[in-house]
């Protein structure tokens, strides 16, 4: 047992004391003591929060995948490390022991050796939820080359916006991929992307459904082919701590999606630290994590954070919904799943269900719940307790980003005593604030402000791909010598953090992160579109969906408002995928707008929500008048 894995409150709080009083003591106690390294580092902490640059274990060498893989082998090599539940429930279900996922992913990392690839490469990854993605992955990080990967969802000008902004040579995709009763045409999609994109060399295809695919000689592999001859043996490129592990893409207040940066020794050493401490894994624990590898909760928290720690992860291929609203807790029985990390997208849509899906399964294996992505309401959360964890497992509602890399604020499962809708206590190591409008921070217990971060910690995101301005200034600039998250907070007298959700330009839609600049802009494509404004509104399952308020040109303000409608939808939908849809077009014959020409998407906001009665002071607007008209046409 660790003494940095905590057993109870008080232990918890003395670590926490330790991580705040002697950071670089903590983290280098830990670090040395629970992972292989090649060499060890220089030094344990260097930043300057300004800049902003920090460097954790310079110096060190190391390789995650050994961490992840090679470690286990001599005395756990049969543990199953990978469950892989396939779509389709009448298929079997496959157990990866870390022996296999070893020969796996070695024989991906040879192969991709094969085409060419080498340390520093960018790989784009865009594949469905199978086992063959996690090899991939890890085959990149043994190689030292930096995985970006894509969700399976996206369209093809998201992907090939994301390739082209990492530079990607490589391109690994499937056929096709299993999303319940459908099949998303993944080569196909990636292929149109791929028009777009001349850095791209190859392009690796995993035969999943047997979809009728275009073929481009010279560009395009086939996986089975070009694995078969592989060896089983690759050698862990040696990597330096702070050397790049990986590109994941989030959306921002403004204009692209910004490519987080992660390196490869604080964020293994974090991710293993808060998976370990926050879900309390036991040796013999199933945790299954419903995330999708494409998301950063599928990252750290499917992949990166459990096989570290040693642990037996399930993949689930398919959807919750298919082949009907029970498949969860049918999963959860066939596998005796004991840990079950979900959204709260998910939970208030299962909620919606007839109980007897969830009590004609067995769930009783299930002994800690968790949920992350977006704010869990108070009904979501004691439903989830009273039926799923029927009020004998802790919930762990975990708090964190992209940009954290890890699980910031969190219960300990059993350990926190829990609050619905408080993400309770910062994690050892991590020290939140709260600022208030004049950038102070609040010093009272009790506040409510923005949300920021004043000390790194391990897993922190180190750039923006390309882009180090752009990162200083969305992270670092709003209050100087802080990371600043982009959410509000209340803390309670006790500490408790409540997170109440974000305070910029983005909107999370069944816990996907959507930039509201990003779909005006495409809206604004649209002939007939002179501008939109674009917003978030409370939907009961979605959390929130997407409200557009469009103005039209004054050559077409006789096109049929339905034609218009869907065809911006389709644009969209199109352009972005289907997630960014908006699911109100108010047409309007003009936007609220300050007198330097700024939309004032704060009464916009409060018209998408229905709050009807409290715009505060309107008379500065350059144009009044239009905010009664958009009132009375809302939808
Ligand atoms: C939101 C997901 C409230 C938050 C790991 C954050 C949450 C954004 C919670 C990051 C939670 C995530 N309670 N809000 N437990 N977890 N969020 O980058 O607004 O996809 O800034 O990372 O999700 O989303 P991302």
């Amino acid at each position: 047992m660790s003494r940095f894995i905590a057993n109870n409150f008080s232990e918890y709080l003395d670590l926490y004391q330790e991580s705040v009083e002697r950071p670089e003591e903590f983290w280098s106690q830990f670090a040395s003591s629970e992972f292989l390294w090649k060499r060890p580092w220089d030094s344990v902490l260097e930043h300057d929060l300004s800049e902003p640059s920090v460097s954790w274990f310079k110096g060190a060498q190391l390789n995650i995948t050994e961490n992840c893989i090679d470690r286990h082998l001599e005395h756990n090599g049969e543990k199953t490390a990978i469950i892989f539940e396939p779509n389709d429930q009448n298929d079997e279900p496959l157990h990866i022991t870390y022996a296999e996922l070893a020969i796996q992913v070695n024989k991906t990392a040879n192969m991709l050796k094969s085409l060419g690839a080498n340390k520093g490469d960018r790989i784009c990854l865009y594949m469905p939820m199978v086992p063959e993605l996690a090899f991939a992955v890890l085959a990149c990080a043994r190689i030292g080359a930096i995985h970006s990967v894509v969700f399976a969802g996206f369209s093809s000008k998201s992907l090939s916006d994301r390739i082209n902004d990492a530079s990607c040579k490589f391109v690994l995709t499937a056929d096709g991929g299993y999303r319940g009763a459908k099949i998303t045409p993944l080569k196909n999609i990636a292929d149109d992307a791929i028009k777009q994109c001349p850095c791209v060399e190859k392009v690796l295809v995993l035969k999943r459904t047997n979809s009728e695919i275009q073929w481009t000689s010279g560009r395009d592999f086939w996986w089975h082919e070009t694995i078969e001859q592989q060896s089983e043996h690759c050698p862990a490129e040696t990597m330096d701590a702070e050397d790049h592990l990986f590109i994941l893409y989030t959306s921002g207040s403004t204009g692209q999606p910004k490519g987080m940066v992660h390196t490869c020794g604080g964020y293994m050493v974090y991710t293993n630290f808060s998976f370990r401490n926050v879900f309390q894994y036991k040796a013999n624990d199933v945790y299954w994590c419903t995330a999708d590898i494409g998301w950063i909760t599928g990252h750290s928290y499917i992949v990166y954070g459990p096989l570290s720690a040693g642990a037996t992860t399930l993949m689930f291929e398919g959807v919750p919904s298919y082949p009907d609203m029970g498949r969860f807790w049918q999963v959860v029985e066939r596998h005796k799943v004991n840990i079950l990390y979900t959204a709260p997208t998910a939970i208030r849509a299962l909620a919606q269900c007839d109980l007897s899906f969830v009590t004609n399964a067995d769930i009783s294996s299930l002994r800690i719940l968790g949920t992350v992505g977006e704010p869990i309401n108070k009904e979501a959360w004691e439903w989830y307790d009273d039926h799923v964890g029927t009020n004998n497992c802790p919930i762990v509602d975990t708090w964190w980003q992209t940009e954290t890399g890890g699980i910031m604020i969190s219960p300990l499962a059993g350990i926190t005593p829990t609050i619905p809708t408080f993400a309770t206590h910062p994690l050892p190591g991590i020290q939140p604030c709260l600022m208030d409008e004049n950038g102070t921070e609040v010093s009272s217990i009790e506040g409510e402000g923005r949300l920021c971060i004043k000390f790194p910690w391990p897993s922190i995101a180190r750039t923006i791909y390309g882009n180090h301005k752009r990162f200083k200034d969305t992270y670092f600039s709003a209050f100087p010598g802080h990371y600043f998250t982009g959410d509000g907070a209340k803390r309670d007298a006790k500490g408790n953090y409540r997170i109440t959700g974000r305070v910029d330009d983005v909107v999370i839609v069944s816990g996907h992160n959507l930039g509201t600049a990003e779909i005006e802009n495409i809206i604004d494509e649209h002939e007939a579109v002179t501008e939109a404004a674009v917003v978030g509104y409370p939907h009961p399952i979605k959390g929130n969906s997407i409200y557009a308020f469009v103005t039209i040109n004054a050559g077409q303000v006789d096109m049929d408002r339905t034609t218009l409608e869907s065809e911006i939808k389709k644009l969209v939908s199109d352009t972005l995928g289907p997630i960014s849809k908006p699911e109100k077009i108010q047409f309007c014959s003009g936007l609220p707008k300050t007198r330097s020409g700024k939309i004032m998407r704060r009464i916009l906001r409060k018209v998408a929500a229905g709050e009807l009665d409290s715009f505060g002071d309107i008379s500065t607007l350059l144009n009044p008048e239009c905010v009664e008209e958009i009132v009375q046409n809302r939808l």
